[in-house]
């Protein structure tokens, strides 16, 4: 477990998280078809979320090769952040990286005091939700059946992190504080 680069901050054997560059980008549309299919996000949405977030987006590297991401978005005053995307490649499920990403997002979301944190999830997505419960995530009223469209429901999950400042759980792998350091290496 070592601390290497500015920009990159070993979190375990193998994984790195660090702050997405805009020649991820691709690679990101790739991941994002691959997982997410027919709601992926096109480059154009990509870049445009890349301009306004990319200080809240970390990307996790397994081996070197980009495994996966979290976005977090904060509206302009901070008080509410959204997640507005998870995902780790098929072939690296299952190793961590999930939970490791939302480490790094809860403590991004709250170093920069946020009080309310909110994602969502479609109702069939276990593995996600699963997760995200973990974080302290609750559903947040009935589940909206065409959220994102005719067939595309979704669950409003939400965390308050005003009163009970995050504290990551005991679990595998090694916890740090990740993102104060990484973002304060990574302003553009
Ligand atoms: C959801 C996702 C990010 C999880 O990433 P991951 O790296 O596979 O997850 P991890 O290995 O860190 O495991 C995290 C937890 O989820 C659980 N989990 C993983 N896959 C699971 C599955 N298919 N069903 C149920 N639980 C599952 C793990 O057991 C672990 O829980 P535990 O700590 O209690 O054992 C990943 O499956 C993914 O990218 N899915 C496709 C995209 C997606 O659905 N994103 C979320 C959109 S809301």
């Amino acid at each position: 477990m070592t601390t290497n680069s500015a920009t990159h901050v070993s979190v375990d054997r193998n994984v790195r998280l660090r702050s997405v560059a805009e020649g991820d980008l691709a690679t990101l549309e790739i991941l994002d078809k691959e997982v997410f299919k027919d709601v992926a996000y096109s480059m154009v949405y990509l870049k445009s979320l890349f301009v306004l977030f990319n200080k809240t987006w970390l990307v996790a590297e397994y081996d070197d090769e980009l495994a996966g991401y979290a976005l977090v978005c904060p509206n302009s005053d901070n008080t509410e952040a959204w997640l507005m995307g998870l995902a780790v490649s098929e072939r690296y499920q299952g190793k961590g990286l999930g939970r490791q990403l939302m480490e790094g997002a809860m403590e991004l979301m709250r170093d920069a005091k946020v009080s309310d944190a909110y994602i969502t999830v479609r109702p069939d997505n276990k593995a996600a939700y699963h997760l995200y419960q973990k974080f302290g995530f609750i559903q947040q009223g009935d589940e909206r059946p065409d959220y994102y469209g005719t067939g595309e429901p979704r669950k409003v999950l939400h965390r308050s992190l005003a009163k009970k400042p995050y504290r990551a759980s005991p679990g595998r792998g090694t916890r740090r504080r990740l993102t104060s350091r990484l973002f304060q290496r990574s302003s553009r």
